[in-house]
């Protein structure tokens, strides 16, 4: 589908209806590609007003939701697999809450075995283009 700003609260709704019951959701992207604005947009569709912003002192956030919590992981400054070892991630990503992972690729040894890929590719004029796929 493809998506602007003025779209990515309905783009956002309907990726959460096309998850279903899958709560692990990973995001790829070069960098500005709009991963966390569309984490911001999931999040607020979910039901939370917290303020959402990448993690930057740690590599995760939580945020509350009506229904439990979202687990935000950006883990772009990640330097090896370990430190996600280290700092737990197996009890976020098998908490059955909501797992929003940004930079996947540097946990690649760590993936669950199925989650929703969502690929956000830059178009011309500000638009986006988001690919979901169920792994
Ligand atoms: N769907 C969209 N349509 C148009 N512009 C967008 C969209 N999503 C994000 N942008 C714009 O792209 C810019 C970068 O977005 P964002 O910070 O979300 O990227 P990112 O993929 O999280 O980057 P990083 O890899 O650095 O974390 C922002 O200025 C934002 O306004
Ligand atoms: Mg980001």
């Amino acid at each position: 589908m493809t998506s602007t700003l003025d779209t990515i609260d309905n783009t956002a709704r309907s990726i959460i209806e096309a998850a279903g019951k899958q709560k692990i959701f990973l995001f790829h992207g070069q960098m500005g590609a709009g991963k966390t604005t569309l984490i911001k947009a999931l999040c607020s569709a979910l039901g939370t007003d917290e303020n959402i912003s990448s993690p930057t002192f740690s590599i995760v956030n939580e945020y509350l939701i009506p229904k439990g919590k979202i687990y935000h992981f950006d883990f772009y400054r990640l330097k090896t697999q370990t430190e996600a070892l280290d700092m737990g991630y197996e009890e976020y990503f098998y908490s059955g809450e909501y797992c929003f992972i940004e930079w996947p690729e540097k946990i690649a040894d760590l993936l669950p075995n199925h989650y929703l890929d969502i690929n956000i590719e830059i178009l011309a004029d500000n638009k986006r283009e988001i690919h979901i796929s169920s792994i």
